[in-house]
């Protein structure tokens, strides 16, 4: 029996959504829902019922949603879907509040439905490869890993700034790295003249065991860098999240490490999910990491605000590994 999906939020990633769930035999598309009724040209290119009210895709009881509204809304919907008694894949960052994140998770908990966050990078193919060579001992050991990730700003996004709507990748994916949480953070950032949330930081992230994660973000930059270094002491990796590809300096020459093999991370997001469903998995990103991930990033505009570095003892040491694979 093909697994029953709505999608809620039909903008820029909402439409990846229903896209991909449309091309996946072992899903049926129930139903999109958006606001905006322009959106019901998606729902129409993929030949799925058109709802403004999300409401109404709850009621065709499907078995999960994907949630893609602006980050603030993420709450009342995957409330309202966890207590339908529907599993919810909920874009990333899980919320824009902590104590609305731990809601999710424990009405999540509460209801018997998994909870997914849509972490994209984690299935970035390089990410993954990446994942492997560190596991295999390739680079030696690694201190640091610096993620460079600047673009141009888009009015879209008018509800956070960008180190919850960008930073919460990499903070998310350096802890995953590393494998465990970060002990501490600090931040600097700017905004703008008229913006509400920062357009520009640069975060350091302090691990136990010498390891530092670095995370320059910008959207006043013309061109767009979604890039990775990480130094380790035998190589260097130089990871390329856009093209999907990882090198590696061995002291004397580069070599592609010639282990990605190239694919749509969301399409490989969206097939786990699905699997997670129907097999009764746990999901590959917790609503535990989300939280994490949240809760760093908001420390971080707070010590941007206040110019002071914030720690946390009790994520200290490797008791609280990231990620599940
Ligand atoms: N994983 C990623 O790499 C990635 C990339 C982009 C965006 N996102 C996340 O996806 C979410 C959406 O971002 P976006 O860029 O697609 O924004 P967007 O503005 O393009 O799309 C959001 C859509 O939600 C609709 N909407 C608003 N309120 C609604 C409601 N009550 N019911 C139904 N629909 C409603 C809007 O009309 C809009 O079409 C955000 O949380 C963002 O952080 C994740």
């Amino acid at each position: 029996m093909p697994l029953r999906v709505g999608v809620i939020g039909a903008g820029f990633m909402g439409r990846h959504h229903v896209r991909i769930y449309r091309e996946m035999p072992e899903v049926e598309l129930v139903g999109v829902a958006d606001v905006d009724e322009s959106a019901a040209e998606v729902a129409a290119e993929y030949h799925v019922s058109f709802f403004k009210d999300y409401r109404k895709v709850l009621e065709l009881q499907p078995e999960l949603v994907s949630i893609a509204v602006p980050t603030s809304l993420h709450h009342e919907i995957a409330l309202a879907a966890l207590r339908n008694g529907t599993h919810v894949l909920v874009e990333k960052p899980i919320s824009n509040r902590l104590d609305h994140a731990r809601e999710i998770v424990q009405a999540g908990a509460e209801s018997c439905c998994k909870v997914f966050v849509g972490h994209v990078e984690r299935f970035n193919p390089a990410i993954r490869s990446l994942k492997e060579v560190l596991q295999k001992g390739t680079l030696g050991q690694v201190h640091s890993i610096a993620n460079l990730r600047v673009g141009r700003y888009n009015k879209r996004i008018f509800d956070t700034g960008i180190i919850l709507d960008l930073g919460t990748h990499d903070i998310d994916l350096i802890s995953y790295l590393f494998g465990h949480r970060a002990a501490s953070v600090f931040a600097v950032g700017s905004l703008q003249p008229g913006r509400d949330y920062e357009d520009h930081a640069t975060i350091t992230l302090k691990f136990d065991q010498d390891q530092t994660g670095y995370i320059e973000l910008s959207w006043l930059s013309p061109y767009k860098v979604r890039k990775m270094f990480v130094t380790g002491t035998r190589h260097f990796g130089l990871v390329d999240l856009i093209e999907q590809s990882i090198i590696v300096y061995d002291g004397q020459r580069w070599a592609d490490s010639g282990l990605v093999s190239r694919d749509e991370p969301l399409k490989l997001e969206l097939a786990s999910v699905v699997e997670a469903v129907q097999h009764d998995l746990p999901p590959s990103v917790s609503g535990e990491d989300s939280i994490y991930t949240l809760q760093v990033a908001l420390e971080a505009m707070r010590s941007y605000r206040e110019g002071k570095a914030f720690h946390f003892p009790e994520f200290a040491g490797s008791s609280y590994p990231i990620g599940n694979k």
